[in-house]
């Protein structure tokens, strides 16, 4: 972790200690203290932090139980996600489910054309030698996912890319779909489709 985020995290743990999340309206407790790091509005400026702005609210509010039931647990999302879920209750976690899939979502941004050829290819038709299936069967042919399904268009690519590691080396183990699905990727592919995704 960088010395910025890291005095990020400090300060936001540090104001928010103890604090009883669940009495405050939902767009406050976003706009004070969820934006530190998801950005205002649910656009953040490092890939570190995933953009929420437009994300399925199903999907968020499964985030947020497993975080706080400790079940989604690569280092990133314990360093930072784990306490935060703590001091929020059932209600809490839908309200802010239903706010950030209200915001308007990031636009997607092409890249490399080289990397847009290769990860469209993965997206939608996957890779039979490898087993791995069309990314679109699940998560939409726009990248826009639907329930439990996450939305992919316009997140960042290194959050993506990060993402798929984890599902690789199982730090992110609580999702046996995805387990299986980034099982045989390597790292260019995961960067190749992880691109394409994005830039929807
Ligand atoms: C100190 C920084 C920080 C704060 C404050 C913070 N988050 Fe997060 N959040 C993160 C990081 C980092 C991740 C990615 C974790 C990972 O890589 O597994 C994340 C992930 C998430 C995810 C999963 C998104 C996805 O695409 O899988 C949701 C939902 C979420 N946060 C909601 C919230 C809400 C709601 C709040 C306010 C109550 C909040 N976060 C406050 C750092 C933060
Ligand atoms: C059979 C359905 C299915 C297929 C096919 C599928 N996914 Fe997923 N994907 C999911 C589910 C379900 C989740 C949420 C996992 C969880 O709850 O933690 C997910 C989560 C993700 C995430 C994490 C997003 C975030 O915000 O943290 C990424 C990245 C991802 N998938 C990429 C891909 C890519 C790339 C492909 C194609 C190579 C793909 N998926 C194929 C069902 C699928």
């Amino acid at each position: 972790m960088n010395k910025l985020l890291a005095r990020i995290t400090a300060l936001v743990l540090a104001a928010t200690a103890g604090a009883a999340f669940a009495q405050q309206d939902p767009a406050a407790l976003a706009q004070g203290v969820c934006s530190a790091c998801h950005g205002p509005d649910g656009h953040s400026i490092s890939p570190v932090f995933p953009n929420l702005a437009g994300q399925q609210p199903a999907y968020i509010t499964l985030q947020l139980f497993a975080f706080r039931d400790h079940r989604r647990g690569d280092p990133n999302a314990q360093a930072y996600m784990w306490g935060m879920a703590s001091q929020l209750s059932d209600d809490t976690i839908k309200a802010l489910a239903t706010y950030y899939a209200a915001q308007k979502p990031a636009p997607g941004q092409p890249g490399a054309s080289a990397l847009m050829a290769a990860g469209e290819k993965i997206y939608t038709q996957g890779v039979p030698a490898q087993g791995v299936p069309a990314c679109a069967t699940c998560h939409g042919a726009q990248g826009l996912g639907d329930k439990a399904f996450p939305r992919l268009a316009g997140q960042h690519v290194d959050y993506l890319v990060a993402q798929l590691e984890g599902f690789k080396s199982g730090t992110r183990s609580n999702a046996p779909i995805m387990l299986a699905v980034a099982r045989t990727l390597t790292p260019e592919q995961m960067r190749a489709v992880a691109t394409y995704a994005s830039s929807r």
